[in-house]
């Protein structure tokens, strides 16, 4: 054996020790986190006291709740931010009733009337905004970004809603809203601690919850991330601010991906860059936590794996997407190949359509079919895309927001599962 091929067989065998430690190492902590986790519940079992009390959905769909929707007015209106692109509206409700109180996180649907671009004609419009504030008897708050044309759109307008919010929505307008709905909210049976993530407007539904367990004075420790560009788009500065000095439990890391020069670090944002799993782990002390996460595709895709990754129950990981499903899971892919081509029949359209795999929803099918289905929120959020089931099941790409009626589907985030007839 030479000397060259001897020097090979120890630097293999080296290598492989070294693999085999890093190995062992991940699985010691995978298995810290378990046996803190075991700990932290039983610990939990004996201080229930501790738990923050919340209404349940039964108390927020029940009492002074109301069904369908209902007119509400516009008490205030305020800027939040330098760039002008998010404003927060405080909604009165018109009949002067308390409000029935929410569970932080869930969101209102608002049916508006809005001038067609092409037709000039007023057409119904639907949309979902994260309730952005702590719940209080007199008045709701939403915060809603201006969303504009993308740069070189060749035509493609900006956002009808959020634009008409932005442009015609001022103090005492009238708007019809839906009562408080959604899953997404904080789980208050186990006090926890709570890892708040809010990618740029996803912060809204964090403020809901942070302010509810603030405002309640119960010490739960809160971790909040805030990811935005730089400090033009940072909302509700001087609250958070003022909430850092005020509550010891809580904990902010605001993140400029691109900062501008007079951004100050250490004094306007904590940390240079996105928030992504490094920071996470670099900040959170090792123990059990509740991770709320809300924001752009890009980060939900790839922090929610990341989390689970590091070892994160599932079962403690809660999210949210404001968009057509943004975040797309490895079944979700799988369910998606059929061995059997699928029929999809609209009934009273009187069409039976090849159902087409490559398409993301029965609503984006329905829509290239030219079938006329109603929609809104595109994110199982609204309610609005429900059609009757009449033959057939279907899958869905994400838990749906909106309460389904037996025998029914939403469109926008279900595929067929075999055969299907919709009354459509
Ligand atoms: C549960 C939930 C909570 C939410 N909470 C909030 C919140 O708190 N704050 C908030 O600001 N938003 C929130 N949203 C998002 C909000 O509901 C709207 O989706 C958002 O305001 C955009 O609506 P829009 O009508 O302004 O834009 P749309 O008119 O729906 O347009 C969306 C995008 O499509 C582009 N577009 C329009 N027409 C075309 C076309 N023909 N071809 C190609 N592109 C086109 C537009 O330029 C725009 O970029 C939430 C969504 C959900 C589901
Ligand atoms: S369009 Fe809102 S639930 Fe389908």
């Amino acid at each position: 054996m030479t000397t060259g091929v001897l020097a090979l067989i120890i630097l293999a065998a080296i290598l492989i020790q070294l693999a085999v430690l890093i190995l062992l190492g991940l699985y010691r902590r995978r298995r810290q986190y378990r046996d803190l986790d075991l700990q932290i519940n039983k610990a939990e079992k004996t201080s229930r006291s501790n738990t923050l009390t919340l209404p349940s959905t039964e108390s927020v769909k029940s009492g002074y709740s109301w069904e369908g929707f209902k007119e509400f007015m516009v008490q205030r209106r305020e800027l939040e931010d330098k760039n002008n692109a998010v404003s927060s509206f405080y909604l009165a409700p018109v009949d002067g009733k308390p409000l029935p109180a929410f569970k932080p996180g869930q969101f209102l649907t608002f049916k508006l009337k809005i001038k067609d671009p092409d037709s000039q004609q007023l057409k119904p419009v639907v949309r979902c905004y994260s309730l952005s504030d702590a719940p209080h008897p007199d008045y709701y708050r939403v915060s809603i970004k201006r969303i504009t044309a993308p740069d070189n759109s060749a035509g493609i307008p900006p956002g009808l809603s959020s634009s008409f919010f932005h442009d015609q929505v001022q103090v005492g307008s009238r708007l019809l809203v839906k009562a408080p709905s959604g899953h997404f909210h904080l789980i208050d049976d186990e006090a926890l601690p709570v890892v708040l993530i809010g990618g740029g407007i996803g912060i809204t539904p964090m403020l809901s919850i942070l302010n509810t367990i603030l405002e309640t004075g119960i010490n739960r420790e809160i971790w909040l991330y805030y990811g935005i560009s730089n400090g033009n788009e940072h909302i509700m500065k001087q609250h958070l601010k003022n909430l850092v000095s005020t509550y010891p439990n809580f904990h902010l890391t605001v993140c400029y991906s691109a900062p501008n020069e007079n951004d100050i670090l250490g004094v306007d944002f904590q940390h240079k860059g996105w928030v992504d799993i490094q920071l996470l782990r670099a900040t959170l002390k090792l123990m059990r936590y509740q991770f709320y996460v809300c924001g752009p595709r890009p980060m939900m895709e790839s922090l929610v794996p990341a989390l689970q990754d590091w070892g994160v129950d599932s079962h403690d990981i809660y999210y949210e997407s404001f968009g057509p499903a943004s975040l797309k899971q490895a079944e979700k892919k799988a369910s998606k190949t059929h061995s059997q081509p699928i029929t999809v029949t609209f009934s009273r359209s009187g069409k039976s359509i090849l159902w087409n795999p490559a398409i993301d929803s029965l609503l984006d099918f329905a829509e290239a079919n030219d079938i006329d289905v109603e929609s809104g929120c595109r994110a199982g959020s609204c309610g609005s895309c429900q059609t009757e089931v009449k033959a057939g099941e279907v899958t869905y790409n994400q838990q749906p927001d909106a309460d389904i009626a037996p025998g029914h589907c939403l469109l926008c985030i279900s595929t067929p599962k075999n055969n299907l007839t919709l009354d459509a």
